[in-house]
C-alpha cells in the first residue's frame, strides 16, 4: 500500500485566547488524500478552508490533531525543517499570482529550484519542460507586466510544478482569470493531475471549477459535512455540486 501524500487526524485550529471568545476555525477534520486525487474543497465564507489549507501547506499551525505529508509528522517538525519540507514537497497556487515583478517569467518559474540550490544548468531544462506543458515558451524571457492575466496565471502554475511536489495546493486559483483563461488554467491542472499523476487540493467557489474535481470535501464551521465523488461528466458532477450548494443553502435559511 502506498502512504496517502496527506492524512490529517482530529485537526483543530482555535483562534483567540481561553480566556476571551474562542473561534473553532477547524473542529476536528480528518482526511486522506492518495497519490493522484483531485480533490475540492468547497464551504461557505469562513467555512474554513483557507486554514484547512495553510495548516497543510505549513504556512500555519493546528492547535491540536496530525498532519502528515507523505509520511512525514509536520507537528513534530522545528521551523527550518518546515521551511525545507515546504520548498522541496509543495506547489502553490493562489489567486493573486505572486509572480515577483522584477524577474522574469523563466527566472520566476525556476525560483523553487533557485531556492533549493539547484544548478542553473539543471534548471533549465525542468523550466522549459513545464512551459511548454503549459504553453507558456513565449513568455519566458517577458517580465510579468509584459504578459497577459491568463499567462501570469499559467507561469505560477508552472512554478509551482517545476520542483516536481508531492502535493499541489491552490487557494481560488481561478478566482482572478475570465472563463477563458480560468478554463485553460483548470485544463492545465487536469492534465498535470491524469496524465502526471501529480496531486492536487483546491478550494473553490467556483461550481464550474469545481467540476473538474474527482472528488470534493464540503466544509461548514470548520467540519466536513458532506463528500462527493465524480462518476460521469463533468457536466453532471457541475450539477450535482449545484444540488449540494442549493441544500445548504435550504438548510442555512431554514436555521
Ligand atoms: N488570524 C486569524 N485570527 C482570528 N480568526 C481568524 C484568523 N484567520 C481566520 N480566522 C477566522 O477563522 C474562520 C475561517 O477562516 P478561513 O479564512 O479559513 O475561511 P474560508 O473558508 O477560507 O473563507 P473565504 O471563503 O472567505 O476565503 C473565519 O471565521 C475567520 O474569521
Ligand atoms: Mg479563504
Amino acid at each position: 500500500m502506498l502512504r496517502p501524500v496527506v492524512d490529517i487526524s482530529n485537526v483543530q485550529k482555535i483562534y483567540g485566547k481561553k480566556t476571551e471568545n474562542q473561534h473553532y476555525a477547524l473542529n476536528g477534520v480528518s482526511l486522506t488524500i492518495d497519490q493522484g486525487e483531485f480533490v475540492g474543497i468547497m464551504g461557505p465564507s469562513g467555512a474554513g478552508k483557507t486554514t484547512l489549507l495553510n495548516v497543510i501547506s505549513t504556512l500555519d499551525q493546528p492547535t491540536s490533531g496530525t498532519i502528515k505529508i507523505s509520511g512525514t509528522d509536520l507537528t513534530q517538525m522545528n521551523q527550518t525543517q518546515l521551511a525545507d519540507f515546504r520548498s522541496e514537497k509543495l506547489g502553490f497556487i493562489f489567486q493573486e499570482f505572486n509572480l515577483l515583478e522584477n524577474l522574469t517569467i523563466y527566472e520566476n518559474i525556476a525560483l523553487p529550484l533557485s531556492l533549493q540550490g539547484v544548478s542553473s544548468k539543471k534548471i533549465k531544462p525542468s523550466v522549459e519542460n513545464v512551459a511548454r506543458k503549459l504553453g507558456i515558451m513565449e513568455t519566458l524571457n517577458k517580465y510579468p507586466t509584459a504578459v497577459s492575466g491568463g499567462q501570469k496565471q499559467r507561469a505560477a502554475a508552472a512554478r509551482a510544478i517545476v520542483h516536481d511536489p508531492a502535493l499541489i495546493l491552490a487557494d481560488e486559483p481561478t478566482g482572478s482569470l475570465d472563463t477563458k483563461n480560468a478554463k485553460s488554467l483548470l485544463g492545465a491542472m487536469e492534465d498535470l493531475n491524469e496524465q502526471h499523476d501529480v496531486t492536487i487540493m483546491m478550494v473553490t467557489h467556483d461550481p464550474f471549477s469545481a467540476s473538474y474535481c474527482k472528488r470534493i470535501l464540503f466544509i461548514q464551521d470548520g467540519a466536513i459535512y458532506k463528500v462527493i465523488h465524480r462518476t460521469g461528466s463533468k457536466q453532471e458532477f457541475y450539477q450535482e455540486i449545484l444540488d449540494v450548494l442549493s441544500e445548504v443553502g435550504t438548510s442555512k435559511a431554514m436555521e
